[in-house]
């Protein structure tokens, strides 16, 4: 594997930046580039075709930009482009979102878990196929969530209409009797807090510290912080700036004015 000098990471909105805020923890040394597709968002109702046209033009933008890693920070790009991505762009280090989290769950001690996800996600059977391969014991119930998303984006978070659709979504009879539940979209950790309260019963997966570890124990660069402080710095890009995502990101993650738009073609 080459010298990474670069991490990329993208998802369609806010979500990756779950991943990122992770990622920063573990490798916060390394210069990341983090790209939202906002113009196509939401990336979950979309075909796997339309997934896999936006993904290979960001990945084709982050290498342009020197990343020699990159995080595919959305599980629907991740069920849909991964391997297609893998396949198109041999020399670059992609980590995928769903093999990290599979692979933890064969290592557990579960045997009943949940998993939300988009529709593009739970469609894929990805998830299921992975754990079937490494764990066959554990036994997988996908529900597709699709509200979560648009509630995130949109500003819904804390205000008790969140709270109702988790209760809705949770009250399915597929999740009924989970030990665990895997946030299967980079959105809904931001519902964590939230779904510890409703989920009385079953643990909430971690998913953006597992992305990160793995993606740190891949990582073989050299440190070079741009920062007297050790930290390096991040660049944030959107190819759409609206006032939603704005807003959304300067609340949730404190990022405000650094966001540039890229028109991809
Ligand atoms: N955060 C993404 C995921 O993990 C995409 C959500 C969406 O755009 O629908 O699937």
């Amino acid at each position: 594997m080459q010298d990474v000098r670069k991490i990329g990471l993208f998802d369609s909105g806010l979500g990756g930046l779950t991943v990122l805020k992770a990622l920063d923890q573990v490798l916060p040394e390394v210069p990341k580039m983090y790209f939202g597709d906002t113009l196509h968002l939401p990336y979950g109702d979309k075909s796997n075709e339309a997934i896999i046209g936006y993904s290979t033009r960001i990945v084709e933008f982050l290498i342009r930009e020197g990343c020699d890693m990159i995080v595919i920070a959305c599980n629907s790009a991740s069920a849909a482009a991964g391997g297609y991505l893998e396949e198109k762009f041999p020399t670059i280090t992609f980590i995928n979102v769903i093999d990290p989290v599979v692979q933890w769950l064969a290592e557990s001690d579960y045997t009943e878990v949940g998993l939300f996800g988009t529709r593009a996600t739970v469609r894929s059977g990805e998830y299921a196929r992975r754990l079937q391969l490494l764990q066959p014991n554990i036994h997988l119930r996908s529900l597709s969530t699709p509200l979560l998303v648009p509630l995130i984006e949109d500003g819904f978070l804390g205000t008790g209409i969140d709270q109702q659709v988790m209760r809705h979504y949770m009250a399915h009879e597929q999740l009924q009797g989970v030990q665990a539940l895997v946030p299967g979209c980079t959105h809904y950790p931001l519902l964590a807090e939230l779904a510890k309260e409703v989920l009385q019963f079953a643990d909430w997966i971690d998913a953006p510290v597992i992305v990160a570890e793995t993606a740190a124990a891949m990582w073989k660069g050299n440190a070079s912080p741009s920062r007297t402080d050790g930290r390096a710095a991040v660049q944030y890009f959107l190819s759409d700036k609206t006032t939603s995502f704005m807003e959304m990101s300067e609340k949730i993650f404190g990022i405000s004015a650094q966001w540039q738009t890229i028109t991809l073609s």
